[in-house]
């Protein structure tokens, strides 16, 4: 036998073959281990890491010894990383990876009544990440430095789960429908947004129901930047959406995330909603940072 091969072997295993994949909802979601996501990402890993998206949709991996580095070349192994539309949208900057939470540095914080905090609760209504550009996102990536003693959880629902709950006809009657998606009318609510990044937000067709890929599963695809359905009136398109919204988001589906340093989540944007539970910026820190995968095309293409 070759020197090395019975390495080869070994290696192969931890990277994909080793991965377990324990789910956590009926739903959707596991929690995985036996992979570094700082290490080595060959084909394999990622080829699995794609299958487990497409699969389970919302993936932990505890323990991971993250950094900005890690967490670019991770992202860009499953893809196109995705620019802030903040950043961009306001000042033309290209940046990748952006902090949620309130953290500035080892010393400073973040108030309760400081504009970035406010704006950023704006994630506690359920979303899709980036639903509101014309490539909207694949995944995004969150991964926990510094968590709250208290709150600053993130829950989780499948809209494919919503989607296959849902009677045939009801399935019938939404299937071939188109819903624009506006970042304006949903972040307005909680926060101003900035004039030269509304400006380089227009409102953006997407399909309704949306197809994976992979295996063909459907589901629905809305939360809180959809804004009306095309050809519809505000009063029938906010019923039918609000509707849709509050099925897929009702207590009994969620799954929530209590974030512990080291946890890394990966999260299918294409079939999920997920929000921020808020914590009390004034006593805690949080510091979070996110990177974006792009999609594939956008939805009206797929
Ligand atoms: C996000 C997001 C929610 C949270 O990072 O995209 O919506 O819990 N986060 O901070
Ligand atoms: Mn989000």
């Amino acid at each position: 036998m070759p020197i090395g091969s019975k390495f080869t072997i070994v290696d192969r295993r931890r990277e994909a073959g080793a991965m377990e994949i324990e789910p956590i909802h009926e739903d959707f979601g596991a929690r995985v281990s036996g992979v570094d996501l700082t290490g080595p990402l060959p084909p394999e890993l990622v080829e699995a890491l794609h299958a487990a998206i497409d699969e389970h949709s919302v993936l932990l991996f505890p323990n991971q010894e993250m950094s900005d580095e890690a967490q670019l070349l991770l992202t860009e192994a499953l893809g196109e990383p995705e620019e802030s539309h903040i950043a961009f949208g306001r000042t033309g900057e290209i940046v990748h990876i952006g902090t949620v939470g309130n953290v500035i540095d080892a010393e400073t914080k973040r108030n309760e009544a400081d504009p970035h905090t406010v704006a950023l609760k704006g994630n506690n209504l359920w979303h899709s990440d980036s639903s509101f550009r014309r490539v909207p996102s694949y995944v995004s990536i969150l991964h926990a430095y510094e968590v709250p003693a208290e709150g600053g959880g993130t829950e989780f629902v499948s809209q494919r789960a919503a989607y296959g709950r849902l009677a045939p006809e009801q399935r019938a009657a939404i299937d071939d429908l188109h819903v624009l998606h506006d970042y304006v009318f949903s972040r307005s609510k909680v926060a101003p947004v900035h004039d030269n990044h509304a400006a380089s937000l227009p409102p953006i067709e997407q399909q309704l129901v949306r197809t994976n890929p992979r295996h063909g599963h459907r589901n629905y695809y809305v939360g809180s930047h959809a804004r009306s359905i095309i050809g519809w009136s505000g009063i029938d398109s906010r019923r039918l959406i609000d509707e849709l919204n509050e099925f897929a988001t009702r207590q009994e589906h969620r799954w929530s995330q209590q974030w512990r340093p080291g946890d890394t989540v990966i999260w299918d944007n294409r079939c999920t909603l997920h929000r921020g539970t808020g914590y009390d910026a004034d006593r805690f820190r949080r510091n979070m940072r996110q990177t974006r995968v792009r999609g594939g095309g956008p939805t009206l293409e797929e």
